[in-house]
């Protein structure tokens, strides 16, 4: 089983848009594929219509008392499950700070769903904290969406120091990506190739700033389940196919 965390410390970045989409196309690549929505918003949830709902709320999770199976949803799409969110997740971080490893307790949960899955995608929330620490000890791969702006790339420098400081760069493969990418603005050019020399690991598909993806709210859709021909749809594509070659065999667990 892979786990790929889709995060950034910054909001609104495409991070939702990138695991529902990418889920879906693990999925109808043959992939046995569990996409589990770690944000209070629950975004991932609505967008692949399930309800918010998590029995025992964060309480449970974040002490490691749930079984992951009994609260797996599938979704309408062959081989794609949900691990939906709720309004509960938002005290994560305190409720986390009770536990006894408290920055291992996504691994543990998901471990015994080893068997079940080939692939397991983190829908994170934004921000930095002890739920994060939890993506970053379970994840294999961490895919961190990165708009070409400054403060975007200013928060990918931030992780980046984390990750070092905290060793969790040992086994951590992080894999950042450019979102929203618009060739209308003037500065990202020049941006996108900075970040390409200092992180030479960036992923080379990039995904375009695109009008169809904020019909994924009004459809309920993944993109390329209502939109599969569209240059937005072949660049998450083309990034599964990038993505997939990097995770390969041989990752935990
Ligand atoms: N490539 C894109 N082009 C245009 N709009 C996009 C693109 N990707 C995402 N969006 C839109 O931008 C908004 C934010 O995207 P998304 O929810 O995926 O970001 P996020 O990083 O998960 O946000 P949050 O930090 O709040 O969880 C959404 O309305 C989404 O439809
Ligand atoms: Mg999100």
């Amino acid at each position: 089983m892979n786990i790929v965390g889709v995060y950034s410390i910054k909001g609104g970045v495409g991070k939702t848009a990138a695991a529902v989409n990418l889920a879906y196309l693990a999925a109808a690549g043959g992939a046995r594929t569990l996409i589990w929505d770690l944000d209070p918003q629950a975004a991932a949830t609505f967008y692949l219509r399930v309800k918010p709902q998590v029995k025992g709320g964060g309480k449970s999770l974040a002490r490691g008392h749930a079984d992951l199976d009994d609260l797996v949803k599938a979704t309408d799409f062959p081989r794609l499950d949900l691990l939906p969110g709720d309004f509960s997740m938002r005290n994560m971080d305190l409720l986390l700070e009770d536990a006894k490893r408290p920055t291992r307790q996504l691994l543990r949960l998901l471990r015994p769903l080893a068997e079940e899955y080939d692939i397991v995608f983190l829908d994170c929330p934004p921000s930095i904290s002890l739920l994060s620490e939890n993506v970053f000890r379970a994840a294999d791969l961490l895919l961190v969406p990165t708009v070409p702006a400054t403060l975007s790339v200013r928060t990918l420098d931030q992780l980046m120091v984390f990750l070092e400081d905290y060793g969790h760069a040992r086994d951590l493969r992080v894999a950042p990506f450019f979102s929203m990418v618009d060739p209308q603005m003037p500065l990202q050019t020049g941006v996108m190739e900075r970040v390409a020399r200092r992180y030479p690991q960036t992923l080379v598909n990039a995904i375009p700033l695109a009008a169809e993806l904020e019909y994924m709210g009004v459809h309920r859709l993944p993109l390329p389940a209502y939109a599969p021909i569209c240059p937005a749809t072949a660049a998450y594509v083309a990034l599964w196919a990038e993505v997939q070659a990097k995770i390969g065999p041989g990752a935990r667990s």
